[in-house]
């Protein structure tokens, strides 16, 4: 099969691999018709990932028809349109009995932190991801469902992480009626949380990047205002400006290890690899909301620390609720929401990129060119 695989920083490419197979009685195989790029694969790109391996095949978001089904698979059909999420979970360990599928405790023998993810590196469990031809399904019975047949291939495959994501991440900010709502990053996830606010309701809804591009789509897809925090000195002082000098009431960090906006903290985080990420968005909205505020971070950071503003956030007593999406979770409502009209997430994607060509994708996507904010891929369209 074809298969996009990673050939070290900044260097991808499709090759020739052998078909997944079925491995375990519970295991499905899926013939991907549509896959995306995640910002999270930026991180992988970027080599930033401990133990991404060459010929690691990434891919977290993908759709496809059911091929093959283990033995013991009682929940889908060989010929099934299905959506994957992007955790991989067992369905009854301690955690995923409480509904925390990103938490699950039995996939991942590599890391006790994080779960497992599809096409994710060795410390998410090292499985083959979805962008390629076809990719095996672990706990077939647990993670994917039938895609309702009203559902639309570039709705679904939206569902299976950046727009669950975007919504989770507005959920764990509880949002009061009226609250003064400001997303950091107005990439998918912001731009899927800062639209989500509204559905929670938010009173106000500020979202602030660098990109012009993204800033005017969170404008018209968000109905928020929007801040270039190029534009300002310090664009903590003009969120208080604009909240009546008290900030905000709650914050989402939709931006993660890779923030732009200051130098030394992207020197030490991106270059020098001495911290997990720059905290710098963070930082940004410690400093931007209200004592008492809640602050909800969906921005992936690695694994050692950060030099993150804590005795700030102490002080000013403020909750910090943050999680990898249990994805399978949001369907019922996000569901609801599709059906009835309130969310087409499809009104994001910009790109659909060939498998063959998902080498210029990748890096179009870690640049920012072409008014790039979300690629979808599109296996045997070459
Ligand atoms: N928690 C989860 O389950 C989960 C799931 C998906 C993605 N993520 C993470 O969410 C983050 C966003 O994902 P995405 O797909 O939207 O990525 P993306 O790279 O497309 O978007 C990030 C945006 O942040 C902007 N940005 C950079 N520095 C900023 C700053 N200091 N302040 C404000 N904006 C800034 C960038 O210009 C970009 O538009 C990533 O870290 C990703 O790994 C987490
Ligand atoms: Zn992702
Ligand atoms: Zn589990």
């Amino acid at each position: 099969m074809r298969a996009m695989v990673y050939r070290g920083p900044y260097r991808v490419r499709v090759e020739e691999k052998d078909k997944p197979r079925i491995e375990h009685p519970n295991d499905a195989i899926v013939r991907v018709t549509l896959a995306a790029i995640c910002g999270s694969d930026l991180h992988l790109y970027h080599g930033m990932m401990p133990d991404t391996r060459v010929g690691h095949t990434f891919g977290h978001e993908f759709i496809g028809v059911v091929d093959e089904v283990g033995s013991s698979v009682q929940n889908l059909r060989v010929g099934d349109r299905v959506m994957v999420p992007f955790n991989v979970f067992c369905g009854s360990c301690y955690y995923c009995a409480r509904g925390l599928y990103s938490n699950c405790h039995n996939v991942n023998p590599n890391a006790t932190a994080v779960g497992g993810i599809y096409g994710y590196s060795h410390t998410c469990g090292g499985y083959d991801g979805g962008q390629a031809e076809f990719v095996r399904v672990p706990f077939a019975d647990v993670g994917p469902s039938v895609i309702p047949d009203w559902m639309s291939d570039e709705d679904a495959v939206l569902c299976t992480d950046a727009l669950a994501t975007g919504y989770f991440g507005a959920q764990l900010g509880d949002i009061v009626e009226g609250d003064t709502v400001v997303v950091f990053g107005a990439g998918p996830v912001g731009l899927f949380a800062a639209r989500s606010a509204w559905l929670m309701g938010a009173g106000r809804v500020i979202v602030i990047d660098h990109l012009e591009h993204r800033l005017e789509k969170a404008r018209t897809f968000a109905y928020a205002e929007t801040l270039n925090f190029t534009e300002y000195a310090d664009v903590v002082v003009e969120l208080k400006r604009l909240t009546g000098f008290l900030g905000a009431d709650v914050a989402i960090d939709a931006v993660g290890a890779e923030a732009d906006g200051n130098l030394v903290q992207h020197i030490t985080a991106a270059k020098l690899k001495l911290q997990g990420g720059s905290p710098i968005a963070l930082n940004w909205a410690i400093d931007g909301v209200r004592k008492g505020a809640t602050i909800s971070v969906m921005g992936a950071y690695g694994p050692i620390f950060s030099a993150v503003k804590f005795g700030d956030a102490m002080n000013k007593g403020l909750t910090l609720n943050m999680n990898q999406c249990p994805v399978k979770r949001q369907w019922p409502r996000l569901f609801e929401h599709i059906r009835n009209g309130h969310l087409k997430p499809s009104e994001i994607v910009t790109h659909r990129i060939p498998l063959d060509d998902i080498a210029e994708g990748y890096h179009l996507f870690s640049a920012k060119l072409d008014g790039i904010i979300k690629p979808l891929v599109v296996p045997g369209a070459a």
